[in-house]
């Protein structure tokens, strides 16, 4: 089984009684602060160990580092900073209550120390822009104005039964013997060009984890609960049993294209994957990254202190002359033979009630949809 990133898998869950009973006695005499709903992502996954080594938010050594050189200051390779941003007078604070929009508990943070956010300077590292119109860069507006770093302690997290940790899919792989396991991210329903990518890392490696995120994205993007019901349709129609792990991921998406393609692959890693597929614009967002910059970056560092391989796939569609799925490595045909479509192309189609044709998506899959745009929350 490939170790976990920094070689152990991190736990910081008070997971008996008599620690959950000591956590909740320990938060009582604290300030209390309460996380946005990717902080709270973030902290469900530091405790899990999914975003191992952390075992807390960012200090500044390591947010620095981060920005500065893509490694954490130990020298572990890192690319997207998980930061708590909190208001100028928690940040004096040694220890904080971290608590949900509800007001519950959710963990307590040992305040090791506490640093400026230079919102610009993490924008252009992060994102590669200054320009507000993009998402990630958006939600950095949102924040305080000052980070406070150090290790958590949280309770363990509500379970919604489609969402393994890293020690559940560990185990998983085990249990059916799998020894090369390739992992697949999306944000989005799965058209036939994610099914061709991850059929064909299927042809050569023992299993395939379908980890699709399902934690805080843009408001555009198709809500997880009718990607769910996406998934499992297709699954259940197109794909082997026995040779797929399903399993959501609690992250919130970034937009950060090829610094997040590598922090993507962290995180699989951590759950246990030794192959990970990165096709086009992954991670990306309107025009801000090259189709490939994300692929690209993962040649910027040596094969070891990934430890996860990158499977890197062109651009496929569904060439009409070649009657199959294909990619530019594959069909020399007339892009006019070419059935492609824009994300905002296919919602446009859903909207006037029309489905993508089926060379684009699996007509069970554009039911579904279908079937969501008339739900008028996401139409
Ligand atoms: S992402 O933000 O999660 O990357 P998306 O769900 O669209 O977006 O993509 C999931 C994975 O499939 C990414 O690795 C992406 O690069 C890849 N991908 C998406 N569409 C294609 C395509 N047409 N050809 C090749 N790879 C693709």
């Amino acid at each position: 089984m490939i170790l976990p990133h920094g070689g152990k898998l991190v736990n910081r869950i008070a997971s008996t009684p008599d620690a959950e009973t000591e956590l909740r006695e320990r938060a009582a005499g604290l300030k209390c602060v309460t996380l946005s709903r990717r902080e709270l992502n973030d902290l469900e996954l530091i405790a899990n160990g999914a975003l191992s080594p952390l075992h807390g938010f960012m200090t500044r050594r390591d947010y620095e580092a981060v920005l500065d050189t893509m490694h954490l200051a130990d020298g572990l390779v890192w690319t997207i900073p998980v930061v708590l941003t909190v208001d100028r007078d928690s940040s004096t604070a040694d220890a904080l209550a971290l608590c949900d929009e509800r007001g519950a508990l959710r963990a307590v943070l040992e305040v090791e120390d506490s640093f400026e956010i230079d919102r610009a300077r993490e924008a252009r590292a992060v994102y590669r822009t200054l320009d507000r119109a993009h998402p990630g860069v958006e939600s950095l507006s949102y924040r305080g104005a000052v980070g406070v770093g150090g290790p958590i302690t949280a309770l363990p997290a509500e379970r919604d039964g489609t969402s393994l940790t890293p020690a559940e899919t560990r185990a998983e792989f085990e249990r059916r013997g799998w020894d090369t396991i390739v992992g697949f991210q999306t944000r989005n329903p799965i058209h036939r060009a994610h099914e061709y990518i991850q059929k064909c890392a299927l042809e050569i490696v023992d299993g395939l984890l379908l980890h699709p995120i399902v934690g805080e994205t843009k408001s555009d993007d198709i809500p997880a609960e009718v990607r769910l019901r996406c998934y499992r349709q297709l699954l259940s129609s197109y794909f082997p049993k026995d040779r797929v792990l399903f399993s959501t991921l609690p992250a919130a998406m970034r937009y950060a294209g090829p610094r997040e393609a590598i922090f993507h692959a962290l995180i699989r890693k951590n759950y246990g994957c030794t192959h990970f597929i990165v096709g086009r614009d992954h991670a990306g967002v309107g025009g801000y990254y090259g189709t490939y910059d994300a692929q690209r970056l993962f040649d910027d560092f040596e094969a070891e202190a990934l430890g996860i391989r990158p499977l890197k796939f062109e651009n496929a569609f569904y060439c009409r002359r070649c009657d199959s799925m294909a990619s530019r490595k594959t069909c020399s045909h007339d892009e006019g033979e070419h059935v492609t479509l824009s994300g905002t192309a296919v919602r446009e189609m859903l909207r006037g009630g029309r489905l993508p044709p089926k060379e684009f998506s699996r007509p069970e899959v554009a039911e579904i949809l279908l079937d969501a745009m008339r739900e008028p929350a996401i139409a």
